[in-house]
């Protein structure tokens, strides 16, 4: 998978990506992932990349032309996204889909933004991280790879784990996990974990899952089209140990 990204801080971007599951999926060869330095395809002593809105008003704009020229000498992977806060939202379906790519290109902004011509006539689609507004898109660009870069097959050591965990094969959200020791202080391991009754455990998971979907995110059961009548019963059989 390459992974181009344009940026005017391309070591923000791989160092972040050198570290953990990252770094070894570009170390062994999963990851092709480049960074380009906007800033040298500035044509000004200074190497500007911004300036002053048409219009008046705050802040600074990036200017159409490095980011034209740095693209064009690059022929990154398409699509090519423009991240900012008014594009599609990135969620994990679009992780699965990018996932199954070949690669796609990333365009950070900063300032308060990009001149609107690179995104009429030079990126894809813009896509936002969520409703908030990030200083540059260095962040949500670190965010969709390693969201997009976990789920190549051989990245995790586990290849089940996209699969079972959130907004995975089922939709819901995960089953609440434990781990050693069975007790720690007064809080005991549900007694069901320990049992080693396999099918007994792969009906409490699901369980708990549809408990903390209904509770946290019903728009994911919605989605799923309710309830079905076996989870119902799942649901009276295990109600009294619902978890938060
Ligand atoms: C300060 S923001 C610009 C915000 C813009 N003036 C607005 O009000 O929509 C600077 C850059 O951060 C990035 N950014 C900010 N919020 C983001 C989000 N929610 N998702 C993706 N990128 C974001 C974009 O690349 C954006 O060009």
């Amino acid at each position: 998978m390459r992974i181009d990204v344009f940026t005017i801080f391309a070591g923000l971007v791989d160092t972040f990506c050198s570290e953990s599951l990252l770094g070894k999926a570009r170390s062994n060869g999963l990851l092709d992932l480049r960074c380009h330095d906007l800033r040298e395809h500035a044509t000004d002593a200074h190497r500007t990349v911004d300036d002053s809105p048409f219009g008046g008003g705050a802040g600074m704009v990036m200017r159409p032309e490095p980011i034209f020229a740095s693209v064009e000498a690059a022929k990154p992977p398409r699509p090519l996204f423009l991240l900012g806060p008014g594009g599609r939202r990135f969620d994990q379906r679009l992780a699965q889909e990018l996932a199954a790519s070949d690669g796609f290109s990333l365009l950070c902004g900063r300032y308060e933004g990009i001149d609107h011509r690179v995104r009429e006539h030079l990126v894809d689609e813009e896509l936002s991280i969520g409703d908030v507004v990030l200083s540059g898109g260095e962040v949500a660009a670190c965010l969709i790879i390693e969201a997009v870069t976990r789920l190549l097959p051989g990245a995790m050591g586990n290849s089940v784990s996209p699969v079972t965990e959130s907004f995975g094969a089922s939709g819901l959200l995960e089953e609440p996990q434990f781990t050693r020791p069975a007790t720690f202080r007064e809080w005991d391991v549900p007694a069901v974990l320990r049992s080693g009754d396999h099918a007994r455990i792969a009906r409490w998971r699901r369980a708990q899952a549809l408990h903390r979907s209904l509770r946290y995110r019903p728009d994911l059961v919605e989605a799923l089209g309710g309830l079905s009548d076996d989870d119902r019963r799942l649901l009276e059989e295990f109600a009294s140990a619902a978890y938060p």
